[in-house]
Protein backbone atom coordinates (compact mmCIF):
# COMPACT_ATOMS: atom_id res chain seq x y z
CA UNK A 1 0.00 0.00 0.00
CA UNK A 2 1.76 3.18 -0.64
CA UNK A 3 0.34 7.10 -0.12
CA UNK A 4 1.52 9.75 -1.85
CA UNK A 5 2.35 12.00 0.61
CA UNK A 6 4.92 14.90 -0.13
CA UNK A 7 7.64 11.61 -0.61
CA UNK A 8 5.99 8.45 -0.93
CA UNK A 9 4.94 6.12 1.92
CA UNK A 10 5.00 2.69 2.11
CA UNK A 11 3.05 0.65 4.34
CA UNK A 12 3.65 -3.23 4.98
CA UNK A 13 1.31 -5.49 6.96
CA UNK A 14 1.77 -6.62 11.06
CA UNK A 15 4.67 -9.05 11.58
CA UNK A 16 5.33 -8.99 7.66
CA UNK A 17 8.65 -10.80 7.71
CA UNK A 18 7.67 -13.21 10.36
CA UNK A 19 4.24 -14.88 10.11
CA UNK A 20 2.05 -14.27 12.85
CA UNK A 21 0.82 -17.56 14.27
CA UNK A 22 3.59 -18.34 16.74
CA UNK A 23 3.53 -21.97 18.69
CA UNK A 24 5.38 -21.11 21.81
CA UNK A 25 7.53 -18.22 22.77
CA UNK A 26 10.83 -19.87 21.75
CA UNK A 27 9.61 -19.10 18.20
CA UNK A 28 9.07 -15.57 19.05
CA UNK A 29 12.17 -15.22 20.58
CA UNK A 30 14.47 -16.50 17.74
CA UNK A 31 12.66 -14.17 15.68
CA UNK A 32 12.24 -10.42 17.31
CA UNK A 33 14.67 -8.41 16.80
CA UNK A 34 16.01 -5.05 18.15
CA UNK A 35 14.97 -1.83 16.27
CA UNK A 36 18.35 -1.51 16.22
CA UNK A 37 18.59 -4.93 14.11
CA UNK A 38 18.69 -6.52 10.60
CA UNK A 39 15.48 -5.15 9.69
CA UNK A 40 15.40 -1.81 10.51
CA UNK A 41 19.18 -1.87 9.63
CA UNK A 42 18.48 -3.32 6.05
CA UNK A 43 14.72 -1.24 5.31
CA UNK A 44 16.98 1.79 6.39
CA UNK A 45 19.24 1.76 3.39
CA UNK A 46 16.57 1.06 1.31
CA UNK A 47 14.41 4.21 2.79
CA UNK A 48 17.40 6.73 2.33
CA UNK A 49 18.16 5.09 -1.16
CA UNK A 50 14.68 5.31 -2.26
CA UNK A 51 13.98 8.41 -0.57
CA UNK A 52 10.81 6.78 0.86
CA UNK A 53 9.17 6.53 4.06
CA UNK A 54 8.21 3.25 5.31
CA UNK A 55 6.08 1.61 7.85
CA UNK A 56 5.62 -1.96 8.69
CA UNK A 57 5.29 -4.17 11.62
CA UNK A 58 8.17 -6.36 13.40
CA UNK A 59 8.20 -8.37 16.07
CA UNK A 60 10.71 -6.38 18.25
CA UNK A 61 12.91 -7.55 21.85
CA UNK A 62 13.50 -4.79 24.16
CA UNK A 63 15.20 -5.29 27.61
CA UNK A 64 14.35 -9.52 27.09
CA UNK A 65 10.45 -8.54 26.19
CA UNK A 66 9.18 -9.11 23.39
CA UNK A 67 6.52 -6.27 21.42
CA UNK A 68 4.54 -5.99 18.36
CA UNK A 69 5.90 -3.87 16.85
CA UNK A 70 5.54 -0.87 13.80
CA UNK A 71 8.39 1.38 12.39
CA UNK A 72 8.35 4.30 10.59
CA UNK A 73 11.53 4.93 9.02
CA UNK A 74 11.40 8.45 7.35
CA UNK A 75 13.19 9.03 4.09
CA UNK A 76 15.60 10.96 5.97
CA UNK A 77 16.61 7.92 8.29
CA UNK A 78 14.93 8.88 11.46
CA UNK A 79 13.31 5.81 13.14
CA UNK A 80 10.68 5.33 14.94
CA UNK A 81 9.09 2.38 16.89
CA UNK A 82 5.46 2.01 18.27
CA UNK A 83 4.58 -0.91 20.68
CA UNK A 84 0.91 -2.05 19.81
CA UNK A 85 -1.31 -1.31 23.00
CA UNK A 86 -4.06 -3.34 22.37
CA UNK A 87 -3.00 -7.66 22.16
CA UNK A 88 -5.24 -9.35 20.53
CA UNK A 89 -6.25 -12.98 21.53
CA UNK A 90 -2.77 -15.57 21.36
CA UNK A 91 -0.80 -12.30 21.04
CA UNK A 92 -1.12 -11.93 24.65
CA UNK A 93 0.63 -15.55 25.21
CA UNK A 94 3.78 -13.76 23.52
CA UNK A 95 4.01 -10.07 23.49
CA UNK A 96 4.09 -7.34 26.26
CA UNK A 97 1.74 -4.24 25.55
CA UNK A 98 3.08 -1.30 24.46
CA UNK A 99 3.13 1.40 26.97
CA UNK A 100 4.05 4.10 25.23
CA UNK A 101 1.83 6.68 24.25
CA UNK A 102 0.65 7.55 20.12
CA UNK A 103 2.42 10.03 18.39
CA UNK A 104 2.38 11.87 14.94
CA UNK A 105 5.84 12.06 13.53
CA UNK A 106 6.77 14.58 11.00
CA UNK A 107 7.92 13.49 7.35
CA UNK A 108 8.15 15.94 4.60
CA UNK A 109 4.95 17.54 3.76
CA UNK A 110 3.19 15.75 6.87
CA UNK A 111 2.78 14.05 10.12
CA UNK A 112 2.10 10.01 10.47
CA UNK A 113 0.69 8.09 12.94
CA UNK A 114 0.75 4.56 13.54
CA UNK A 115 -1.10 1.86 14.71
CA UNK A 116 -1.83 -1.43 14.44
CA UNK A 117 -4.16 -3.73 13.72
CA UNK A 118 -6.69 -4.31 16.36
CA UNK A 119 -5.74 -1.13 17.79
CA UNK A 120 -9.09 0.28 15.88
CA UNK A 121 -11.39 -1.26 17.86
CA UNK A 122 -10.50 1.05 20.07
CA UNK A 123 -11.38 4.96 18.79
CA UNK A 124 -8.99 6.45 21.20
CA UNK A 125 -5.98 5.23 19.45
CA UNK A 126 -7.17 6.85 16.00
CA UNK A 127 -8.44 10.36 17.81
CA UNK A 128 -5.39 10.71 20.15
CA UNK A 129 -3.28 10.52 16.71
CA UNK A 130 -5.40 12.94 15.15
CA UNK A 131 -5.32 15.83 17.98
CA UNK A 132 -1.26 15.15 17.69
CA UNK A 133 -1.39 16.11 14.46
CA UNK A 134 -1.42 13.50 12.16
CA UNK A 135 -3.06 14.01 8.94
CA UNK A 136 -2.42 10.16 7.77
CA UNK A 137 -2.32 7.06 10.16
CA UNK A 138 -0.75 4.10 9.02
CA UNK A 139 -2.05 0.45 10.32
CA UNK A 140 0.01 -2.59 9.42
CA UNK A 141 -2.89 -5.79 9.76
CA UNK A 142 -3.21 -9.00 9.91
CA UNK A 143 -6.86 -8.39 10.16
CA UNK A 144 -9.25 -11.70 11.23
CA UNK A 145 -12.26 -10.04 12.08
CA UNK A 146 -14.56 -8.77 9.25
CA UNK A 147 -15.17 -5.43 10.65
CA UNK A 148 -11.87 -3.45 10.75
CA UNK A 149 -11.96 -2.18 7.14
CA UNK A 150 -15.90 -0.33 7.56
CA UNK A 151 -14.38 0.71 10.61
CA UNK A 152 -11.65 2.51 9.25
CA UNK A 153 -13.94 4.83 7.38
CA UNK A 154 -15.45 5.96 10.61
CA UNK A 155 -11.97 6.39 12.18
CA UNK A 156 -10.95 8.82 8.85
CA UNK A 157 -14.20 10.57 8.66
CA UNK A 158 -14.52 11.03 12.65
CA UNK A 159 -11.09 12.53 12.62
CA UNK A 160 -10.44 13.82 9.52
CA UNK A 161 -7.41 11.58 8.68
CA UNK A 162 -6.58 9.90 5.67
CA UNK A 163 -5.86 6.16 6.91
CA UNK A 164 -3.93 3.51 5.27
CA UNK A 165 -4.46 -0.17 6.37
CA UNK A 166 -1.74 -2.75 5.00
CA UNK A 167 -3.67 -6.23 5.46
CA UNK A 168 -2.70 -9.51 4.77
CA UNK A 169 -3.79 -11.85 2.65
CA UNK A 170 -4.52 -16.31 2.98
CA UNK A 171 -4.23 -18.70 5.32
CA UNK A 172 -1.48 -19.34 8.10
CA UNK A 173 -1.70 -22.58 9.52
CA UNK A 174 1.07 -23.97 12.27
CA UNK A 175 0.28 -26.99 14.28
CA UNK A 176 -3.76 -27.02 15.12
CA UNK A 177 -4.07 -22.96 14.92
CA UNK A 178 -5.11 -22.24 11.31
CA UNK A 179 -5.97 -17.94 10.66
CA UNK A 180 -7.55 -16.71 7.55
CA UNK A 181 -6.88 -13.14 7.01
CA UNK A 182 -9.30 -11.02 5.04
CA UNK A 183 -7.05 -9.09 3.05
CA UNK A 184 -8.64 -5.80 1.29
CA UNK A 185 -6.29 -3.33 2.15
CA UNK A 186 -7.04 0.33 1.78
CA UNK A 187 -6.26 4.04 2.01
CA UNK A 188 -9.55 5.77 2.80
CA UNK A 189 -9.95 9.66 2.50
CA UNK A 190 -10.94 12.33 5.19
CA UNK A 191 -14.06 11.61 3.80
CA UNK A 192 -14.52 8.29 4.27
CA UNK A 193 -13.90 7.75 0.47
CA UNK A 194 -12.16 4.38 -0.50
CA UNK A 195 -9.13 6.26 -2.53
CA UNK A 196 -7.37 2.18 -3.09
CA UNK A 197 -9.09 -1.30 -2.22
CA UNK A 198 -7.37 -4.55 -2.68
CA UNK A 199 -8.79 -7.67 -3.17
CA UNK A 200 -9.64 -10.22 -0.23
CA UNK A 201 -7.11 -12.72 -2.16
CA UNK A 202 -4.44 -11.44 -4.30
CA UNK A 203 -1.23 -9.21 -3.20
CA UNK A 204 -1.17 -6.35 -4.48
CA UNK A 205 0.16 -2.91 -4.41
CA UNK A 206 -1.96 0.18 -4.64
CA UNK A 207 -0.45 3.80 -5.32
CA UNK A 208 -2.41 6.77 -4.41
CA UNK A 209 -1.53 10.59 -4.38
CA UNK A 210 -3.17 12.31 -1.62
CA UNK A 211 -3.41 16.04 -0.72
CA UNK A 212 -2.41 16.51 2.80
CA UNK A 213 -4.51 19.90 2.73
CA UNK A 214 -7.77 17.88 3.08
CA UNK A 215 -6.81 16.39 6.53
CA UNK A 216 -5.46 19.61 7.63
CA UNK A 217 -9.07 20.59 7.20
CA UNK A 218 -10.98 19.40 9.91
CA UNK A 219 -14.60 21.69 9.37
CA UNK A 220 -17.48 19.13 8.68
CA UNK A 221 -19.96 22.16 7.44
CA UNK A 222 -18.92 25.63 7.29
CA UNK A 223 -20.62 25.84 10.84
CA UNK A 224 -18.68 23.13 11.77
CA UNK A 225 -14.73 22.67 12.70
CA UNK A 226 -14.03 19.12 14.48
CA UNK A 227 -11.59 20.75 16.70
CA UNK A 228 -13.53 23.84 17.72
CA UNK A 229 -16.82 21.61 18.70
CA UNK A 230 -15.16 18.91 20.85
CA UNK A 231 -16.57 19.31 24.16
CA UNK A 232 -13.14 17.59 26.17
CA UNK A 233 -14.70 18.92 29.40
CA UNK A 234 -17.98 16.50 29.05
CA UNK A 235 -15.43 13.83 28.01
CA UNK A 236 -13.66 12.79 31.33
CA UNK A 237 -15.58 9.67 31.84
CA UNK A 238 -13.34 8.07 29.12
CA UNK A 239 -10.40 8.50 31.38
CA UNK A 240 -12.13 5.94 34.17
CA UNK A 241 -12.65 2.33 33.88
CA UNK A 242 -15.51 0.96 32.73
CA UNK A 243 -18.06 0.12 35.58
C1 LIG B 1 -4.86 -8.46 15.03
O1 LIG B 1 -4.80 -7.52 15.82
N1 LIG B 1 -3.80 -8.90 14.40
C2 LIG B 1 -6.14 -9.11 14.73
Amino acid sequence: MLAGVTEATVVLPELFNTGYVFRNIEEVRDLAEPATGFTVTELKKVALAQKLNLVFGFAESKNRKYYNSSALITAKGSVHIYQKAHLFDREKLFFQPGTGSFHAYPVEGAKIGMMICFDWFFPEVTRILALDGAQVICQPANLVLPWCQDAMKTRSIENRVFSVTANRIGMEKRGNISLTFTGKSQIVSPSGDILASATERSESLKVVEVDIAQALDKHVTPANDLWVDRKPNLYKTILRKAV
